[in-house]
């Protein structure tokens, strides 16, 4: 059933393991999902950024997540992911989001606070969570390069937590969007997470940018006509650690879309004569599947955590 996340995040803080949150844009995706979720008895949370509403349609997004969820009995959250203002937040939970994310990471401290608290309060009125971000997100190069420290600082990250009343708080502690993260060493500042960790004591932390980028499916890509040389992502056992912390939701989007592309790659090389959709978005279907339950069992240890 549709679900907040609060059991599941207590539940990941408790025993040490993390949710995944995955990036949802069509129907294949979400299938993909829902069926490495049942076979390993994971909770899910299925997160739809603007562009998915823009590409997909909110109305659209809704009713697949809808229809996925009259054939489980796993608990499922429906989150906003990235919410640039009031008003998206506001749309997603009036349209029956259970999550939201406002994310005022690149506004002023002052203004971060401002609009996460005026968020907040619409949304505890009618029981939705809320997910803010304080910090932003850069690779460790970015980070050493800059002059102030882009990493979360702890001491403002409970203050924040304290003014906003926010109910989870994505943080930076190295990681970044997209498929290339590291030039140099792959590393997260880990002495920052446990501070934060110690800090806000039963609070759940979200780490964005969490994707791994499989080098099986960048030399696949590459293999079969694509460009994406240098990829890079977290390594698997980085976000592991990263979970015995207070991670309790880690966000997932890359790999999914790397799993397709690099599937559909293989498939139209192998089978030039082929134009039927569903014969290359089924095994691009089957990917997605075989890739989310890696994590759900390998990386993110939320198997059988219902
Ligand atoms: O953090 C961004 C997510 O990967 C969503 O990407 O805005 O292209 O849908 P998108
Ligand atoms: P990746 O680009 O690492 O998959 O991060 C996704 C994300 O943070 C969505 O909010
Ligand atoms: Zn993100
Ligand atoms: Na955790």
């Amino acid at each position: 059933p549709l679900t907040g996340p609060r059991e599941m995040f207590a539940r990941a803080y408790r025993e040490g393991h993390a949710v995944g949150a995955f990036n949802v844009n069509n129907m294949e995706i979400i299938q993909g999902i829902m069926q490495a979720g049942a076979e390993e008895r994971a909770p899910l949370i299925l997160q739809v950024s603007a562009g998915a509403r823009k590409y997909a349609g909110q109305n659209y997004i809704i009713k697949l997540i809808e229809a996925a969820l009259l054939d489980t009995d796993l608990p499922v959250v429906l989150h906003l992911d990235h919410g640039q203002d009031f008003d998206i937040c506001k749309s997603c939970i009036d349209g029956g989001f259970t999550s939201v994310m406002i994310d005022g990471s690149h506004l002023s401290y002052e203004e971060n606070i401002a609009v996460t608290r005026r968020v907040v309060e619409y949304a505890h009125d009618k029981g939705v969570w809320v997910e803010a971000e304080l910090g932003q997100l850069a690779g460790v190069e970015d980070e050493v390069s800059a002059e102030h420290s882009v990493y979360t600082d702890p001491d403002q990250a409970v203050e924040f937590v304290q003014r906003t009343g926010c109910d989870s708080l994505a943080i930076a502690i190295g990681t970044s969007h997209g498929a290339y993260k590291f030039t140099g060493d792959a590393k997260l500042d880990f002495a920052r997470l446990e501070t934060i960790t110690k800090m806000l004591p039963d609070y759940p932390l979200v780490l964005h940018g969490a994707s791994s980028v499989p080098q099986e499916f960048v030399e696949m890509a590459n293999a079969y006509g694509g460009k994406v040389g240098g990829a890079r992502g977290v390594p698997e056992d980085l976000l592991r650690k990263a979970a015995t912390f207070g991670v309790c939701k880690i966000n997932i989007d890359t790999d999914i879309r790397l799993a397709m592309t690099a599937t559909i790659r293989k498939h139209f090389i192998e089978n030039p004569g082929d134009f039927d959709p569903r014969a290359y978005l089924k095994p691009a279907r089957e990917a997605v599947k075989n890739m989310v339950q890696h994590k759900i069992r390998n990386v993110l240890g939320c198997s059988n955590k219902i």
